[in-house]
């Protein structure tokens, strides 16, 4: 099949064009070095060129926190819904897109309320398409892991609330599984949450990525939700990651119903254990 593919220079867009390529499926990248930026593509006809030939489009733009230039309005909203309008004109069979966890009816941040706003009107139109929403994604070359690789390296780990909060990881693989599974699936017009074989806490995780790495576990300091929104609030503009919107995400849980990915998929996703040593 032709695909084009959004965001193929980030960490998830990357590992789902190895493997289509590995599937023998022709990728067309659209990346902003390839001179895509989505904040000039934001009408239907800025997209329409792009679609001749294409049989499948795939959405992997997105930001974790805005900048002067980025905004979530812009790159997970009106691209994406110009993007997907345009599909629909082309009669483009599928459209897959990479939405997130949260991203749905108790949306409550930017983040995730953008993302809802493209899911809503690809849901609308009248083609085939697939909405999935992965949790935290952990695997070689994600952001975020590396993030939570270097807190899990501090000799003590400092975390909100004990780090009771309870998130759902991913591995990659299972999310790539599923993007594949939708080129060929019977069943479409699918809102997927993509999750983990199981939830666990956060100090919890931090503390299996340090014994992964043959490192004891160490002790938690707990700082008061109250306290880390003040932090975030200076913290953000070195590490964008670190807001107080994310903060307030993962406060809320991250974590879903495994079974229907499991059954899209025809087996569970990854356990934490075997997932960590795949990296
Ligand atoms: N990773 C996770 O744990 C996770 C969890 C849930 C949902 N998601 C969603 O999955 C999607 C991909 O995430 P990711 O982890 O792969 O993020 P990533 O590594 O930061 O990749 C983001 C991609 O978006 C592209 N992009 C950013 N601004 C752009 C612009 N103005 N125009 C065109 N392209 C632009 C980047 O291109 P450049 O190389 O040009 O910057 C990159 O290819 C996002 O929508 C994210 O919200 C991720």
């Amino acid at each position: 099949m032709n695909v084009l593919l959004t965001g193929a220079s980030g960490f998830i867009g990357k590992h789902i064009k190895e493997k289509l390529l590995a599937k023998d499926h022709k990728v067309k990248e659209v990346t902003r070095s390839n001179g895509y930026d989505f904040n000039q593509m934001t009408t239907k006809e800025d997209w329409l060129p792009l679609l001749k030939g294409i049989d499948v489009v795939i959405n992997c733009v997105g930001i974790i926190a805005e900048n002067r230039s980025q905004k979530f309005k812009t790159l997970h909203s009106q691209s994406p819904i110009s993007l997907f309008y345009a599909c629909a004109d082309r009669n483009i069979n599928r459209v897959i897109q990479i939405s997130a966890l949260g991203a749905d009816e108790h949306a409550f941040t930017p983040y995730q309320i953008s993302k809802k706003e493209a899911d809503d009107v690809l849901k609308a139109l009248p083609l085939s398409w697939f909405v999935l929403r992965p949790s935290l994604v952990y695997g070689r070359g994600g952001k975020s892991m590396e993030m939570f690789q270097s807190l899990a390296r501090l000799p003590v780990l400092p975390l909100i609330d004990g780090g009771k909060q309870m998130i759902q990881p991913v591995h990659i693989s299972d999310l790539t599984n599923a993007v594949l599974t939708c080129l060929t699936s019977s069943e479409t017009n699918i809102t997927l949450d993509i999750v983990g074989a199981h939830s666990i806490a956060l100090k919890e995780w931090l503390q299996l990525i340090r014994t992964s790495k043959g490192k004891h576990c160490v002790a938690v300091i707990s700082i008061p939700f109250t306290i880390s929104m003040v932090i975030a609030h200076f913290v953000k503009f070195i590490v964008p990651l670190i807001s107080p919107d994310n903060l307030r995400m993962l406060q809320n849980g991250n974590i879903a119903d495994v079974k229907p990915l499991a059954k899209f998929i025809g087996r569970m996703p990854l356990d934490l254990k075997t997932g960590w040593a795949k990296l």
